[in-house]
């Protein structure tokens, strides 16, 4: 593409976010210096989250944990529990031990360069370019999923975005301006979430419109073009729910490795492709078990989790805890285990 083409689109996309940007809490106002900590937060909780949720997590987040050495001092148990509920708690976890890594190898500054931030937890080569470029006016190649579905209209690509990323790359290089490459980014990411929208986009507000090829041949509805769709596969298990004589609930936490690692929850059986049977219930601490008809679906990235509630008694000591189910608010317990007891109490 032509420089001076590209000089245009930044010079009217910055025109744009002046009068149209959303005013998040972790963003400077246009022109100004943001907070590098608010940047990082901010971009691990919306990389699988909308903006909408992240806004109140990220309020409290910050009330709680103003600085990275305030985050590096909590305990992961108190981290995990301000996630709750925002799920993928990988997340949460990388954050923590990022904190740490910040505070004793970088004196708490979090770097400024993509290629020293990618070598710490949780931050992959999108996040890396976000924060130079947001927290640090650096020009780096920002795409996300909303910068794909207006690259993928502007330049009429006929290949799913994800097949093509270093193509997006090579043209957002071309496109981000040293001047104010922070704001560019972020002009972007607003016009995907209000004008450049997946279904029914305004192209008639639209600031580059003037050279969105899509928009000239009158195929906007056919971009981003999309990969061929593979059925997410389904996974079985039984949850547990035992009480003792004082009708708690038994809960445990979770290995630390793999999905949910070190969350607490109700036991399971093992989360298997067919569908559980009387074998499994021998894998429980329980007795007088008895197997309901209250199933609930969970959808993970990867799969669907449909989890069958067993409840009975435990026989020996196991290696969990017991609560009353009043207390769970006070642990870090996912939305998948939130969902089984209020399926269980709704079917009471
Ligand atoms: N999505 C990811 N990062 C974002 C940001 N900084 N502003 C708005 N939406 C975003």
């Amino acid at each position: 593409m032509k420089a001076v083409l590209s000089m245009s689109i930044s010079a009217d996309l910055l025109k744009w976010y002046d009068q149209h940007h959303r005013r998040l809490p972790w963003r400077a106002n246009p022109g100004e210096k943001p907070t590098p900590y608010h940047v990082w937060i901010s971009e691990i909780m919306l990389q699988q989250t909308t903006v909408p949720t992240v806004i109140d997590y990220f309020n409290r987040f910050i009330q709680k944990w103003p600085s990275i050495k305030h985050l590096a001092t909590a305990s992961l148990d108190d981290v995990l529990h301000a996630w709750q509920g925002l799920g993928y708690y990988s997340r949460a976890r990388n954050l923590h031990k990022c904190a740490q890594v910040i505070a004793s190898d970088y004196g708490g500054e979090i770097p400024k360069e993509e290629k020293e931030l990618i070598k710490l937890p949780g931050i992959g080569p999108y996040t890396a370019a976000a924060i130079s470029a947001i927290a640090y006016d650096i020009p780096a190649p920002v795409v996300d999923g909303n910068i794909e579905r207006i690259l993928s209209r502007l330049y009429t690509l006929d290949t799913p975005p994800k097949q093509v990323k270093n193509k997006l790359t090579a043209y957002m290089n071309t496109l981000v301006p040293k001047k104010r490459p922070g704001d560019f980014v972020q002009s972007l990411m607003d016009l995907g979430s209000s004008v450049c929208t997946p279904n029914n986009p305004i192209c008639v507000t639209c600031p580059i419109q003037p050279y969105c090829q899509a928009h000239s041949k009158n195929t906007v509805n056919k971009y981003p073009v999309k990969p061929e769709k593979k059925e997410k596969p389904t996974k079985h298990a039984y949850v547990f729910l035992l009480f003792n004589n004082e009708n708690k609930v038994l809960l445990e936490k979770r290995p630390a490795k793999g999905l949910l690692g070190g969350m607490i929850g109700f036991p399971t059986s093992k989360w298997s492709t067919t569908e559980p049977c009387v074998k499994d219930l021998k894998s429980s601490t329980g007795k007088n078990l008895v197997i309901t008809q209250n199933k609930i679906k969970h959808t993970f990235t990867h799969f669907h989790l449909f989890l069958t509630i067993v409840t009975g008694e435990t026989k020996k000591h196991p290696s969990g805890f017991y609560a009353h189910p009043n207390e769970y608010v006070e642990f870090a317990i996912p939305t998948l285990m939130k969902k089984v007891w209020e399926k269980f109490k709704a079917a009471e």
